[in-house]
């Protein structure tokens, strides 16, 4: 298996990247959570006070912004922000930074440069339509809104962070649209990736199905 690469694209809480750490180390593939990389670049710009408006100062930033991914680390220009990038903060706002052509672009070279002759597996949103059109399998994951939202609640219990329902809810659902909207590289499933509804299935039920499909073309 030389140059092995799954991608799982779907909406936010769709399970991707709980599956894709499990199939990751099942196959021995090196995981690549792009969404972390897109929620950096968001946090940057908090930090730095910069406005969402500001499409200009945004881009001039990407060339301040360094980004290191250590295992589960993820390293902004030198510290760790692996649980900032996680607050309903930065998930407020990642979608408008993430539909910026310049970001993409940046991210995008970076996910190449890191995938480049390993094997691998990626989850995001644009994995199987733009970063590797040629990936050995794509799978598209989905379920429904609630569900997601339930699901993300239950991340911020386990962090300590403090929610609404129907806050999450809004927030899942404005990120969906202005994700599958966006000029730039929308979140739409790629015509050969494998569509898995993740709502009424537990974990291991998804990690069977993918893990049969990895089977069939190793
Ligand atoms: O996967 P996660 O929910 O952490 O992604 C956060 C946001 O980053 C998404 O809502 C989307 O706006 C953006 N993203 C993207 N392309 C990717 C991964 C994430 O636009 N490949």
């Amino acid at each position: 298996m030389e140059n092995f690469v799954v991608a799982i694209d779907g909406p936010a809480g769709s399970g991707k990247s709980t599956i894709a750490k499990i199939i990751g180390k099942d196959y021995g593939l090196t995981y690549l959570d792009t969404g972390a990389m897109y929620r950096m670049v968001a946090l940057y710009t908090l930090k730095n006070n910069i406005s969402l408006e500001n499409k200009e100062e945004i881009v001039n930033a990407l060339e301040k912004i360094e980004i290191d991914i250590q295992g589960e680390k993820f390293i902004l220009n030198g510290e760790d922000v692996s649980k900032e990038i996680r607050t309903p903060e930065v998930a407020s706002i990642v979608s408008p930074v993430a539909a910026i052509k310049e970001v993409r672009v940046k991210l995008v070279e970076l996910q190449r440069e890191i995938s480049s002759g390993k094997k691998v597996i990626l989850d995001g949103r644009d994995i199987g339509t733009v970063v590797f059109p040629k990936a050995d399998l794509k799978i598209f994951l989905v379920a429904s809104p609630e569900e997601r939202a339930k699901r993300r609640m239950k991340d911020y219990e386990s962090k300590n962070i403090k929610e609404n329902f129907e806050e999450v809810l809004a927030s899942i659902k404005e990120r969906d649209h202005i994700d599958s909207t966006r000029k730039e590289s929308p979140l739409k499933k790629a015509e050969d990736a494998i569509e898995i509804d993740t709502s009424f299935l537990n974990i291991s039920e998804v990690v069977d199905k993918i893990s049969s499909l990895i089977n069939n073309r190793i």
